[in-house]
């Protein structure tokens, strides 16, 4: 489907009478990197059903336009709102946050819709040195919802900001290529151009990975910046805001064994891999979606 094409007629509030706690939690993403929130998900919120889409025929939207992305952040709502009857929504990608959120609530006000964000704001409380590194795609690092969190921030911490070209497409393609230098590639050229990773004064102490696929690299990127940094990801937070939010509303699955079905919109093999190895217990299966 052409995801420029105009939008067929767009769910809205008054399709949604009501919102029972059993029914499923949306979580998307572009691709495999959603998983690492739903995996937090799922540990903070073990009774609920999710549906999780990839969109993989779409991915990486780090370096697509807002458009874009808002074209197809308003399909997959409209996939899991119609055909899903979720009673909220988790956009698991710090992309889709920055330049769709917005549409999206405006879309369906009455739905919890929640997103993640890069979390600047916890590291600046973490650094000692006061120099914080933030990988996140180029398209997060340009949004303007982004560029406010920024500027809310002051001036007593300095944060240098890598836009990272290329790494979550490497990330979401090195299991089917079986073949992580791609990643490893990319991971040191970009956190050598943060420049000194450490404690002295100067050094870069804090890592906030701003995009949900970079946990995937989390070893690699612990392995050149050193043990003494704090790596800083968006998982456990976003976890604990959506149990906080359902529970507030009444909606949170208090009772059953809960679960997760996937979907992805393209290629499924990147998703099946992942999940194989990130949600090992759940042996799941991977449908096709035409979204
Ligand atoms: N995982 C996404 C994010 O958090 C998107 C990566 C991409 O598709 O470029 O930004």
């Amino acid at each position: 489907m052409n995801p420029q094409a105009p939008l067929p007629t767009r769910p809205t509030a008054s399709d949604t009478p009501s919102l029972p706690a059993t029914d499923p939690i949306g979580v998307f993403d572009s691709g495999v990197g959603g998983l690492s929130i739903l995996q937090a998900l799922q540990g903070q919120m073990p009774h609920e059903r999710f549906v999780y889409v990839a969109d993989s025929a779409h991915a990486p939207y780090g370096e697509r336009d807002a458009v874009f992305v808002q074209n197809r952040a308003q399909r997959i709502l409209q996939f899991l709102h119609g055909t899903h009857r979720i009673k909220a929504l988790v956009v698991a990608c710090n992309t889709a946050t920055a330049l769709a959120i917005h549409d999206l609530r405006q879309t369906m006000p009455d739905l919890p819709i929640l997103g993640v964000e890069p979390a600047i704001k916890p590291a600046a409380a973490l650094s000692q040195t006061k120099r914080v590194g933030v990988m996140a795609t180029p398209a997060t690092l340009k949004s303007e919802k982004f560029q406010t969190l920024l500027k809310g921030m002051g001036s007593d911490t300095v944060f240098v900001l890598q836009g990272c070209e290329g790494l979550a497409d490497a990330i979401e393609q090195q299991w089917q290529r079986n073949d992580a230098s791609q990643v490893l590639a990319l991971c040191e050229q970009h956190v050598a151009a943060m420049g000194a990773f450490g404690h002295a004064p100067g050094h870069i102490d804090t890592l906030v990975l701003g995009c949900t696929h970079y946990p995937f690299a989390a070893h690699t990127l612990r392995a050149l910046v050193g043990d003494a940094v704090q790596i800083v990801d968006t998982g456990a937070p976003v976890a604990r805001h959506a149990h906080k939010v359902l529970a507030d509303k009444g909606l949170l699955a208090v009772s059953g064994s809960g679960g997760i079905t996937l979907f992805a919109t393209g290629d499924m093999g990147n998703l099946q891999h992942a999940a194989d190895m990130w949600l090992p217990r759940s042996a799941l299966t991977v449908n096709t979606a035409a979204v």
